[in-house]
């Protein structure tokens, strides 16, 4: 079959990656994708808002299955762009992919349905909101209603900085339209974990965990990114933990979505704050997480496309997901002077070490394949993975590798996964 890909990061690399391994495929494409991706798929000029032109393509080129891995395309309504002509899509419509699309809808959702998440409120207004801060516990969290790249949140600690936060999301529209409604939300101490699942519209299945990383430096410090690393299974998410997310969070959030006439097929990428007094969403997303993708996708057993057109057709439960007993760590490698400016079009060195070494991935964010070979092209430039028996061999494994490939202002973190150091 053919498979079309909408996306260009490392998480669609990744993507990419567990796609070619399916023996039911026999051609990739990939919009607009990027050098890695290119290398095990056509990768074809078309960029992941250009509806029109992707269905074109799709019909022209006959794709059994297009699987839409960035969330701008989902919130826009791709998926019922291509499904209004008859073709068949892994993803959200519109309707539901609002799960990560109005983080208002969201809370309004989970407030309904008893899931358990940070006590807010919403505003249409700033006034309103000013007002509401006045009396606010703090540190309280801002959040822009719509997408903003991961950077509509803002942690304030006084009112001062809330006031300023309310200016710049709700007057000054620094997010732009996102920006229109907010979100003022509990602060929650605990720690993170990124649970993906596949969700065929009833029926659920839990991927194994991951944590990101998000800051852009070492000990949490810098500013908020696109995710520096990650690493997978999480040690913080027991069999406890998992019990109450299945019984309180997962099969509660597909059951609502069905219930609100917006039955949602896809990935669910659950962000949970594990609390003193339990889990809590942090938020939903409408996809892979990027770079949680990176790290478990590698670990999964089965063949994609068979759990995906479980996914489309509505027949996962027919379906049992399994994991590999080991783990895996990404070290996202950057441009220094991400995620602010950096510069690009730096030659990369190394990569082809990759492709001899079992267990070790290296998967294309922000690269360019030009006459000089492969060129930096972004600020998260490649996601080195590795494997390993656990974790710690995972990441010694992960840091080893991040020596294999080099070009200038090449940058990292050199904590991730430390955290498992403490479990
Ligand atoms: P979000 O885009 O909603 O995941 O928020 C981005 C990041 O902000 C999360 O990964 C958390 O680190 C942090 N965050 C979001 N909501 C809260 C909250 N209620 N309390 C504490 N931290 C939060
Ligand atoms: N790694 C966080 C995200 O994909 O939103």
């Amino acid at each position: 079959m053919k498979v079309l890909i909408v996306g260009s990061g490392g998480r669609e690399h990744a993507i990419a990656s567990s796609v070619a391994k399916s023996p039911r495929v026999d051609k990739i494409y990939c919009a607009p994708g990027n050098a890695g991706i290119g290398q095990m798929a056509e990768c074809v000029p078309i960029g992941a808002m250009e509806f029109d032109k992707l269905t074109a393509f799709a019909r022209e080129k006959q794709i059994d299955l297009t699987i839409v891995g960035m969330d701008d395309p989902l919130v826009g309504g791709l998926v019922d762009a291509m499904e209004a002509e008859g073709l068949r899509v892994f993803g959200p419509r519109k309707n539901a992919a609002i799960l990560e699309g109005s983080k208002a809808f969201s809370k309004d959702l989970m407030k309904k349905y008893h899931i358990p998440t940070a006590a807010y409120e919403n505003f249409d207004s700033a006034e309103e909101a000013l007002q509401y801060l006045e009396t606010a516990k703090f540190p309280i969290v801002l959040k822009a209603d719509g997408l903003a790249l991961g950077k509509g949140v803002l942690i304030c600690n006084t009112l001062e900085e809330a006031r300023e936060g309310v200016r710049s999301i709700m007057t000054d529209k620094k997010f732009g339209s996102a920006g229109n409604r907010m979100v003022v939300e509990e602060f929650l101490t605990g720690r993170e974990v990124s649970v993906l699942s596949f969700v065929d519209g009833k029926t659920i299945r839990i991927m194994t965990s991951a944590q990101d990383h998000k800051r852009a430096l070492d000990g949490d410090r810098g500013l908020n990114t696109g995710g520096m690393g990650t690493f997978s299974p999480s040690p913080f998410y027991t069999p406890e933990v998992d019990a109450f997310c299945r019984k309180y969070i997962y099969q509660p959030t597909v059951d609502a979505m069905a219930s609100e006439g917006r039955p949602f097929k896809g990935v669910i990428f659950f962000g949970l704050m594990l609390t003193d007094e339990g889990p809590r969403v942090l938020e939903y997303n409408a996809r892979f997480g990027d770079p949680e993708a990176q790290v478990v996708l590698p670990r999964m057993k089965n063949d994609i496309i068979d759990v995906c057109e479980a996914c489309v057709d509505g027949t996962l439960d027919q379906i049992e997901l399994e994991f590999e007993e080991n783990a895996a760590v990404c070290v996202v490698l950057a441009s220094k002077g991400y995620p602010v400016s950096y510069e690009k079009g730096f030659p990369i060195e190394g990569l082809e070490r990759f492709d001899r070494e079992e267990g070790y991935y290296c998967f294309h964010a922000g690269t360019k394949q030009t006459e000089k070979g492969i060129v930096t092209n972004g600020g998260r430039v490649l996601g080195v993975t590795a494997k390993g028996k656990t974790l710690k061999e995972a990441r010694a494994n992960a840091y080893e590798a991040t020596q294999w490939v080099n070009f200038e202002n090449k940058f990292m973190r050199h904590d991730i996964g430390k955290a498992i150091d403490e479990a």
